[in-house]
């Protein structure tokens, strides 16, 4: 996603420089960067077309647009309408009035940024990973279903870390059902985009978004928050700007400690790079667990559910299980689809696709290790000593 920051910083510049050209009245600069801007987020949004931030960017793209066609209708100080050539104000652009009206429209995206939702995931789904199901099940679980039982409180904020694709969001997702709760999640890296103005607001909407469910008389609200070390990270260009964040987070978090002590709010944070957050942060993530990759067993559980739909010929899990030692739940979901991927091409190549009633040919062990030429896994050695030296330090269960 680095790359993507990139394109995402480059526009921003792009953008503040059409705005003050703009309402420099340098009517020809103007359009030149907001020119520059525009194909700035149509490339980010066509190289990440899951994005979540994508839709903002082409809402962006096309008030630059509408403004670029105002700033090129203009005769003299009267603005024309480009449609019917009449005149629609008088001077509205030399002293850039309608600029800031730019900056305005793109905080109304906020709130769609995050999602409430009562997701559709069971614990049953999340495969393995039984230290981490009973650290959340003490955690938020049992608190909300028996909060008499905790007279000395119980913890808000759970870090969950580890590779990518092992589970986090779906355990996140599964604790918010199971407790039948409402669940908001936003991923850090969209609370500080720029796109969305002052971070910390950000942070303060997103708790006080809680607040307000609970008023409402929701029993308990989750607010996951994806990518957590983003929120310490070195995105927002503004100096100052993450700190300005980091405190009020950190404000926010001590709130639930003492206001809010009765209210089922919890904190879920979820991240790949743990050694990323300082100790203030940390301390307020009472239980700290790892997401590791699946052992053994769980990646039979793995195979075994996603070759379901699949027709296999003599190949026993265990064999595949074993050969996919250091592969993330996520590696071995895309490894079942290219193999099955892998025999659907045989049948189109031989011609037989065409006839409906035609099906691929049973799937063999070695259809599985010609994939596995192909793809490495996703976490590599090196990052996996790190979250094990990271876990010796800081883990908290
Ligand atoms: N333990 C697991 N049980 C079942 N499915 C899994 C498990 N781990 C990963 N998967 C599969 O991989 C996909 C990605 O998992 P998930 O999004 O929960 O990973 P993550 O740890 O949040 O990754 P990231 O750090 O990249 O956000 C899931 O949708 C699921 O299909
Ligand atoms: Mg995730």
């Amino acid at each position: 996603m680095s790359a993507a920051k990139e394109l995402e910083d480059a526009a921003g510049k792009y953008a503040s420089e059409a705005i003050r050209f703009d309402s420099q009245g340098a009517r020809g600069m103007a359009i030149q960067s907001y020119q520059s801007a525009i194909s700035t987020l149509i490339k980010l949004a066509k190289i990440y077309p899951d994005y979540k931030l994508n839709k903002l960017y082409i809402d962006r793209a096309s008030t630059y647009q509408a403004r670029i066609k105002a700033l090129s209708s203009v005769h003299g100080n009267t603005i024309l309408d480009p449609q019917t050539n009449e005149q629609v104000q008088e001077d509205g652009l030399n002293n850039g009035s309608q600029a800031p009206q730019i900056v305005q429209s793109l905080k109304a995206s906020y709130d769609e940024l995050i999602m409430k939702e009562k997701p559709d995931v069971n614990w049953n789904d999340v495969i393995g990973l039984d230290v981490s199901k009973k650290a959340l099940r003490e955690s938020i679980i049992f608190p909300v279903q028996r909060p008499d039982l905790f007279p000395l409180g119980w913890p808000r904020g759970i870090l969950m870390y580890g590779p990518p694709g092992c589970g986090k969001t779906m355990l996140a997702a599964a604790t918010a059902t199971e407790i039948d709760g409402y669940f908001l999640t936003v991923d850090a890296a969209t609370i500080m985009s720029k796109w969305l103005g002052e971070a910390e607001k950000n942070v303060a909407k997103l708790f006080n978004s809680a607040r307000e469910m609970l008023n409402d008389g929701a029993k308990s609200v989750i607010i996951f928050i994806d990518e957590l070390d983003s929120l310490l990270g070195s995105r927002n260009q503004e100096v100052g700007g993450e700190i300005r964040v980091r405190n009020q987070f950190l404000k926010e978090m001590d709130g639930i400690m003492d206001k809010g002590k009765n209210l089922h709010m919890y904190i879920i944070g979820a991240t790949n790079k743990p050694w990323a957050l300082d100790w203030p942060f940390l301390r307020r993530f009472q239980r700290r667990v790892y997401v590791h990759l699946p052992d053994v067993d769980a990646r039979i559980a793995m195979f075994r559910d996603y070759t379901t739909p699949i027709k296999l010929d003599n190949v026993k899990l265990e064999d595949i299980a074993e050969l996919t030692d250091g592969y993330s739940g996520s590696d071995i979901k895309d490894i079942c689809q290219s193999v099955l991927i892998s025999v659907v091409s045989e049948l189109f190549a031989k011609g037989e696709a065409e006839n409906k009633d035609s099906k691929p040919r049973d799937i063999t062990l070695d259809d599985f290790k010609e994939i596995l030429k192909k793809k490495r896994p996703s976490v590599s050695g090196e990052m996996l000593r790190a979250y094990v030296q990271w876990s010796e330090n800081y883990k908290a269960l």
